[in-house]
């Protein structure tokens, strides 16, 4: 098969990264979470300091090396080879990540370096802005998106299984302005591209969603 690259954006909680990593594992493809990298980024910026400030952040982005680890559906993340696949998942790092994401400095490297490893054969990369601007010829773009209410569930369940202490009420206040500030900020901020298919998995299993994509790839 040719090499294919495959897009898939959508708003905090769609599910992306669950159904892009088993639709990579069927496929045989890397699988690249950019929210991952800017998720490396936001817990790097707070090994650093107390107070992040926008100054810390894009220092920190200078030179922080970044490693995705994909095998088998899975995907290990490493900052400076030291492994934060689940300290980049903690409400603090949610909690700093939308800032984190809306500086250029950081926007612009992190681009440079998703650009790069989608070079590296056929690939499904997941983010807010890979339809728009980080492979704007990627050969299938899909955003995937679904209620608030079915999204803040499907995150409850998430944390709860984690063994967080969650507030689903307060789970769905954080995702609406998570939405708000990653589709409001000025840099490639989260839209769906005019040439991306809408796939709305509010009342789809991730079973269904994995074949929708699947059959797009086929
Ligand atoms: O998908 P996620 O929740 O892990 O993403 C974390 C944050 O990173 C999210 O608030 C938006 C931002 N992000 C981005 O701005 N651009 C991307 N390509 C991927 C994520």
């Amino acid at each position: 098969m040719r090499k294919l690259v495959v897009a898939i954006d959508g708003p905090a909680g769609a599910g992306k990264s669950t159904v892009a990593q088993m639709a990579a594992k069927e496929l045989g493809f890397t699988y690249i979470d950019t929210g991952a990298m800017y998720r490396a980024v936001a817990w790097k910026s707070l090994q650093q300091g107390k107070t992040v400030t926008d100054d810390l952040i894009n220092d920190v982005v200078k030179d922080i090396d970044i490693v995705l680890n994909y095998k088998e559906g899975k995907t290990k993340v490493f900052v400076d080879g030291t492994e934060v696949t689940a300290a980049i998942r903690t409400p603090e790092v949610t909690g700093i990540v939308s800032q984190v994401a809306a500086l250029g400095p950081v926007r612009e490297r992190l681009t440079d370096l998703q650009r790069k490893m989608a070079t590296q054969g056929s690939v499904i990369m997941d983010g807010r802005d890979i339809a728009t601007n980080v492979l704007p010829n990627a050969d299938i773009k899909i955003f995937l998106t679904a209620s608030i209410e079915e999204r803040a569930d499907r995150r409850y369940k998430e944390m709860k299984a984690k063994g967080y202490d969650v507030d689903l009420k307060k789970l769905q206040e954080e995702i609406a302005a998570r939405d708000k500030a990653d589709s409001e900020r000025e840099i490639s901020p989260l839209v769906q591209a005019e040439d991306a298919e809408l796939l709305d998995t509010s009342d789809m299993s991730i079973e269904e969603v994995v074949k929708a994509i699947l059959d797009r790839c086929r």
